[in-house]
């Protein structure tokens, strides 16, 4: 999976030096404005088609880089450039263009989708609330995007519900649902941690699969150093809202610099399943 790593290819996206922080509002009398920074200047380069994995330990600050990617907060300093252009100055229709292009794959399947609507329903909202498609047209695209999701015959899914579904079939809804705008970056935060390791394992191979079919590019957002490992190209570890280090994740992984990366090594529970030579040549 790692021959397909692209870093020379242009970067889709520029993390420069972003600042983040939050007014510490715990306390019910607290006022006086105690900040809480959650990212301190982080800096990273993705490139086109790339699987980039953020890594980090809980409270990093994976989450805060993924919603300030989404646009979905303001940050405090530094600049976010998609294709180039500073997305916190984009308006209008570049912003609603920018909102089509960018998807993101949620944590918890069980959470995300609406429970009272059909998986057909699911996966045609985005196209509806973009008016994306004629009415005709976009049968078909809901069908595409529901069989490249691994959920076939797809037709078979269109009317069933979410508790219809295993939490693995859910998370492919999800990821229907995330892939039918045909956007060409997608943050996936945290997206398996529901779900357990051998469930997981197919929706990395699946993130795998969109990848190479569709070219997207990922941002792949995790606390698990072995599915980083399994499905990055390169990584950065995240500490206390600053990069500790990035690079290729093979070589992050055997050859760590930073104290704190060693760290999460040592405390990783070991996939030792996805270890395995063959395991890995199979995908
Ligand atoms: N809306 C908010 N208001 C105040 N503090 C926040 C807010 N969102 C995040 N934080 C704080 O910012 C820091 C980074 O949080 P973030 O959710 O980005 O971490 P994370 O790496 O995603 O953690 P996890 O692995 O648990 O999801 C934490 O200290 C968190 O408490
Ligand atoms: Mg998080």
């Amino acid at each position: 999976m790692h021959t397909e790593a692209k870093p020379d290819n242009p970067d889709i996206l520029e993390v420069e030096r972003v600042k983040k922080t939050y007014r510490d509002e715990r306390g019910l009398f607290r006022t006086s404005g105690e900040t809480l920074t959650a990212l301190n200047g982080v800096s990273l380069n993705i490139g086109r088609g790339e699987i980039f994995g953020l890594v980090g330990a809980s409270g990093s600050g994976k989450t805060t880089l993924g919603r300030l990617v989404l646009h979905l907060e303001s940050m405090d300093a530094g600049s976010i450039r998609f294709h180039g252009t500073e997305i916190h100055s984009l308006k209008g229709a570049a912003l609603k263009a920018f909102r089509r292009r960018v998807q993101m794959i949620p944590q918890d399947p069980y959470q995300s989708l609406n429970p009272y609507m059909s998986v057909y329903d699911t996966v045609a909202e985005p196209l509806i609330i973009h008016h994306d498609a004629a009415k005709e047209k976009r049968s078909q695209l809901v069908e595409d995007a529901i069989r490249a999701a691994g959920l076939t015959p797809a037709k078979a899914y269109f009317n069933r519900y979410p508790h219809q579904l295993s939490g693995g079939q859910r998370q492919r809804a999800a990821i229907a649902r995330a892939m039918v705008l045909s956007p060409d970056f997608v943050i996936a935060d945290e997206p398996t941690s529901m779900l357990d390791a051998s469930i997981s394992f197919t929706i990395f191979k699946l993130l795998a699969e969109i990848r190479k079919q569709r070219g997207v590019t990922f941002l792949f957002i995790t606390h698990d150093l072995a599915a980083a490992r399994f499905l990055c190209d390169r990584i950065a570890v995240i500490y206390h809202g600053e990069i500790v280090e990035s690079g290729p994740a093979e070589s992050i992984i055997r050859h760590p610099q930073s104290d704190y990366t060693r760290a999460l090594i040592d405390a990783q529970p070991r996939f030792s399943f996805m270890k395995q030579p063959h395991f890995r040549e199979q995908t």
